[in-house]
């Protein structure tokens, strides 16, 4: 009995950290990589709240080494100086009101928490607000840490330690960033007061950066000392945290992502890379009929899904080959195929254009980021590309939201590239990634009526400006999805937004 009341207690613990705390009827969450906090707080605003939007995670929040040395590179921000809440993205009276302003509408902030590790070892040294670093003595008078918070003997992660030495993958340097040492009672303090500090203000949660570049008996320490959720941001009382945790395991490491699962939720890094295959031409959909578990993914509660994230749509990272928007058809379907699929957790991607892989943000002479602007038919401009803001993606979080917990029906396909199946009686999809047209009857199990596809367009009045569905009493419509038509997908669901 006792020993029960323990797996018990082990289980609620770890279910704990994996509840994203999304407003009610909300599904996704949207990185948008590098934007600056107020305009996060109009985004939520004019387009995120009322889109349907569940969360955004932000790039990382505590200062971070400037390097002009590599024209202000996206990766500086992955090398804190200290813990204050100074950035290109803003400072804390700004990140304290984006936070504020988002969670009024509806809209959850999860901070990109960098903990693993501070700068490397550069001719600059001072920081997003100022602070500086003494390399050589190890000293970060802004924490302030120095040479006994840190891994020591000093060493750097060789390529093989992956296959072969955990504790090194742990215990030395990535890339020769200087590596804290989260056995020390003194550091995790200090990683917890950051992370509570972050909670207070409303956060609903963290990525935890190089998270395998932990021991998990350290980051649950520091997870179990977290303050519960703020009540005051219209969190539930009681609520922890939601903690998805970067863990790159394609297999045979040294290092599995099944010693964090136990923790909390993990980044899906399979999830991108095998859609990104098929929809790439390089796998047939078919074989997606039982797409999760069966497939190597992580059990759907563990898993934060993306097609591609900062990381890996410059070649960082894991799976080189992940689709992104330089390819929009092929993207555009994986991204749809995430949207409609119950696996999982749904992360989307947000970015700035780049032909430079270490290119930062786009910024003026003296470094600051741009702003996006919004064009009159609602993209992005400025250099920014606003997956998020593309009619096929938004209009699939709506499809996502309204078809909640209900289960993938009547898969179909035809052997090969296409395939179509059903969410409970609220929404159907198509793809076709063939070279051939599909034009098939097939089972939507919507209701009887005329419903407009939210792929080709969307429901004006008492009409579509895309396509527009019969579905017949038996369920049944003609689907038509052409090889050569703009997108590979389309959509219908119940509800105003589609239904005529
Ligand atoms: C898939 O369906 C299309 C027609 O809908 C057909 O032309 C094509 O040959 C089919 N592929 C296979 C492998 O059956
Ligand atoms: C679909 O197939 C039907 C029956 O073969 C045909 O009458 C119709 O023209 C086709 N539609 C398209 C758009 O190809």
């Amino acid at each position: 009995m006792f020993r029960l009341i323990l797996c018990l207690a082990a289980l609620t613990v770890a279910l704990a950290y994996k509840n994203p705390h999304y407003a009610a009827g909300r599904t996704t969450m949207v990185h948008l990589f590098e934007w600056k906090w107020d305009d996060i707080a109009a985004e939520c605003e004019r387009f995120l709240g009322p889109r349907g939007f569940g969360g955004i995670q932000v790039s990382p929040v505590s200062e971070n080494l400037v390097l002009w040395d590599f024209q202000r590179p996206w990766w500086e921000r992955y090398q804190p100086i200290s813990y204050r809440l100074i950035t290109r993205s803003g400072n804390e009276q700004q990140f304290a009101s984006m936070v504020r302003r988002c969670n009024n509408v509806g809209v959850r902030i999860y901070v990109d928490a960098v903990i693993n590790h501070m700068t490397g070892t550069w001719r600059e040294n001072t920081g997003t607000g100022g602070s500086t670093a003494n390399y050589g003595q190890w000293h970060y008078p802004s924490v302030p840490y120095g040479r006994d918070d840190f891994n020591y003997p000093e060493c750097v992660i060789s390529g093989s330690d992956y296959f072969c030495c955990a504790d090194r993958v742990r215990n030395c340097q990535l890339n020769g960033l200087k590596d804290l040492y989260q056995g020390s009672e003194y550091v995790r303090t200090q990683i917890v007061n950051f992370m509570n500090h972050l909670i207070s203000l409303g956060v609903a949660g963290f990525r935890i950066d190089a998270a395998k570049h932990m021991w998990p008996g350290d980051l649950r320490v520091i997870y179990d000392r977290l303050h519960n959720l703020n009540t005051a941001h219209g969190f539930p009382s009681g609520a922890r945290p939601y903690i998805y945790q970067e863990v790159i395991d394609l297999g045979g490491e040294a290092i599995s992502r099944n010693e964090y699962t136990p923790l909390a939720a993990v980044t899906e890094f399979k999830y991108g890379m095998e859609l990104s295959r098929a929809f790439n031409g390089n796998n047939l959909l078919r074989w997606f009929y039982n797409w999760g578990t069966a497939w190597g993914l992580l059990a759907s509660g563990d898993a934060l899904n993306f097609i591609d994230n900062h990381d890996n749509q410059r070649g960082h990272g894991a799976g080189g080959d992940v689709l992104t928007y330089k390819q929009p058809k092929q993207y555009k379907g994986a991204i749809a195929f995430m949207l409609a699929h119950p696996h999982g957790w749904p992360q989307l991607m947000s970015s700035f254009a780049f032909t430079n892989t270490e290119a930062g943000p786009p910024m003026d002479s003296n470094g600051n980021t741009i702003s996006p602007s919004i064009n009159s038919d609602s993209s992005c401009g400025n250099g920014w590309v606003c997956e998020h803001r593309w009619r096929q993606i938004f209009s699939m979080v709506a499809f996502r939201n309204r078809v909640g917990n209900t289960a993938l029906t009547n898969w179909w396909d035809n052997n090969s590239n296409q395939i179509s199946f059903c969410r409970g009686n609220q929404g159907f999809v198509a793809f076709n990634n063939d070279y051939w047209d599909l034009n098939q009857t097939l089972q939507t199990c919507l209701p009887a009526g005329s419903y407009c596809d939210v792929i080709s367009g969307w429901k004006s009045g008492n009409s579509c400006t895309g396509k527009r569905i019969t579905v017949g009493s038996d369920g049944r419509a003609n689907i038509v999805l052409g090889a050569n038509e703009y997108d590979m997908v389309l959509a219908i669901h119940t509800g105003t937004e589609s239904r005529l």
